[in-house]
């Protein structure tokens, strides 16, 4: 696409001596109001330079670039160049690029040639996938489509939760009490329902304790029993999980969990303990973080176990070395700030000039409307759960907005638009913020929701059914197109925000921020309905015609292209 501030700064720069390209690029403003122009040209700073008095250069200037094609007009008011650009060459460029990249619109290359790590979901083995895991699920997903999208290879990884001494508590609470086909038919609920019942027989048992310590011990070992059933445990749950990330269409490259690192750890401490960081402090080992305001951390328990801490600094050298990447990114819920702070500075301490390329990216708490989610008060609302009751309750309103659809048909809409409300909910606030899940928000046709979003790229589908394949295919090539029928204002403010898309992505990568890119598709969709309802699109005319169903054609292309960077489908019918 023209980058137009280039190509401005190109013009200006004939007009003024003493200035690099580039510094007169970074002067071009973007003015808040539009009556001010789509572009402006501040001239204070050159007052010292041109000895003249600012409004004289801006004078100059606005005279000396008028006449270029690219504007439709250009003023001059106080110190300001205000420049217009010329909107049928504006739209003619935005449209090429669209209908051009197609399902590439929306990618660029910023990234090429570097890798950037992204670890997201990363639930406990043997626990529930409870409504809270959403979060960290389908914001890292799509943190990985927008670095995909940015040209970097990225690498996904599971960081599952899968080693600690509460394994040997399960498996102890399994030889006592378990039995294997409960086992395999509900996996998590059963082996969460050992793990309860280990800490209430243990409060009448105390030796459970060693018993249970004694198990993990021998785990740690790699005793072959002990494995075994852990191995097993692990599997069950992972088929149990991998039933959601297929319901959200979520892949992995890496399951590689805390038990990977479980014997990557002694050369850490070793490392610490000859940099003279690690201290003792009754039987453990911990290192101090005060000056840093971060604490202590510990790495190692007096019984020599280490934590969760002494497995994450394995794992991102482990990483690095593996990978070697640019960007290592986590994300992780922000109660777990103080962690991830922690780590990150115990590996910059021992010396890793790369400590700071890991990033963690925090996220605030997700509460159901009947109060908090909670796995301490039983109240637990699995995840898959929430998944099959959204498409339930989704194929109740299919149904009744196509009383003539085949059972399969709305099935599969039902699936894509009732998965697709949960994603883009979640998808939609600033990732920080605290947010409170309710059904009728997710579900709403009408509100800024994934059926509203869905919809619309449904509805610019069947203004292509309707237009017939022959107009359709001379709108994609943009044969005999006359851009000035799309000079009206609705027209035209929708070509803006297509224009504007890849940029909102760059941002959206930038700030690790997805609500960023589920705004503008909003924007984008609300744009495109304001010009179905103000315009006449199939006209008789057919040069109008087909112009008009480009811009239908561009629409729908950017709107599906950051669906797809949320996680997301674009249906064709709804
Ligand atoms: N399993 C942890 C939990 O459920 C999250 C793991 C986060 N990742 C990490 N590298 N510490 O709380």
């Amino acid at each position: 696409m023209v980058n137009f501030k280039e190509e401005i700064a190109g013009l200006i720069a004939r007009h003024v001596d003493g200035l690099e390209l580039s510094e007169i690029q970074d002067m071009i403003e973007v003015p808040q109001d539009t009556k001010m122009g789509d572009y402006a040209f501040p001239c204070f700073r050159l007052a010292k330079l041109l000895r003249k008095a600012p409004p004289l250069i801006a004078k100059g200037i606005a005279e000396g670039i008028a006449d270029s094609p690219l504007f439709e007009k250009v003023e001059q008011v106080n110190a300001y160049v205000n420049m217009f650009i010329s909107k049928e060459v504006f739209v003619k460029d935005t449209l090429e690029e669209v209908l051009q990249q197609k399902d590439a619109f929306g990618r660029t290359d910023v990234g090429q040639g570097k890798t950037v790590i992204v670890e997201y979901s990363s639930p406990n083995i043997a626990k529930p996938f409870h409504i809270g895991h959403i979060r960290s699920t389908v914001i890292g997903n799509s943190i990985y489509k927008i670095y995909d999208a940015l040209g970097y290879k990225v690498i996904r990884i599971n960081h599952l939760g899968d080693y600690g001494t509460q394994f040997g508590k399960m498996i102890c609470a399994y030889r006592h009490w378990g039995n294997k086909e409960d086992v395999i038919r509900e996996p998590i609920k059963t082996l969460l329902h050992y793990y309860t019942k280990f800490h209430v027989e243990v409060e009448q048992h105390p030796e459970l304790d060693d018993e249970a310590r004694e198990i993990f011990a021998k785990l740690e070992r790699g005793e072959k029993e002990e494995v075994e059933l852990w191995q097993w445990f692990r599997d069950e749950s992972l088929k149990e999980f991998t039933r959601v990330y297929d319901m959200l269409g979520i892949t992995f490259d890496s399951y590689n969990g805390e038990s990977f690192y479980s014997d990557k750890m002694p050369r850490f401490v070793k490392e610490l303990e000859e940099k003279g960081l690690l201290k003792e402090s009754q039987g453990a080992h911990v290192v101090d973080l005060e000056e840093y305001g971060l604490g202590t951390a510990l790495i190692t328990k007096s019984d020599g176990s280490t934590l969760y801490i002494t497995r994450d600094i394995a794992a991102a050298v482990y990483r690095k070395e593996t990978y070697d990447f640019y960007k290592n990114i986590y994300v992780v819920a922000s109660q777990q700030n103080l962690h991830f702070q922690q780590w990150i500075q115990i590996v910059e301490l021992l010396g890793y000039d790369w400590a700071r390329d890991c990033v963690h990216v925090p996220f605030g708490l997700v509460s159901l409307e009947d109060g908090t989610m909670s796995t301490r008060h039983g109240r637990v609302v699995f995840l898959e759960d929430v998944l099959n009751k959204a498409v339930e309750k989704t194929r109740e309103i299919i149904r009744e907005k196509n009383p003539d659809a085949s059972d399969e048909a709305v099935d599969e809409t039902a699936r894509i638009v009732g998965i697709g409300a949960v994603i883009f909910q979640e998808l939609s606030n600033n990732r920080i913020k605290d947010y409170v899940f309710k059904w009728d928000k997710v579900l709403n046709f009408d509100g800024e929701t994934g059926p509203y979003v869905q919809y619309t790229h449904a509805r610019c589908a069947s203004v292509l059914r309707r237009a017939g394949e022959e107009i359709t295919a001379k709108a994609a090539s943009l044969q005999d197109v006359d851009y000035s029928c799309l000079r009206s204002e609705s027209a035209y403010e929708l070509v803006k925000l297509l224009y504007k898309f890849p940029d909102v992505v760059v941002d959206a990568g930038q700030r690790y921020e997805p609500s960023i890119v589920t705004r503008h598709i909003v924007d984008m969709a609300q744009g495109f309905n304001r010009f179905y309802h103000d315009e006449h699109i199939l006209t008789d005319n057919e040069q109008e015609k087909i112009t008009k169903v480009a811009l239908v054609i561009a629409a729908k292309t950017a709107i599906k292209n950051g669906l797809e960077l949320l996680g997301m489908k674009a249906p064709e019918k709804m």
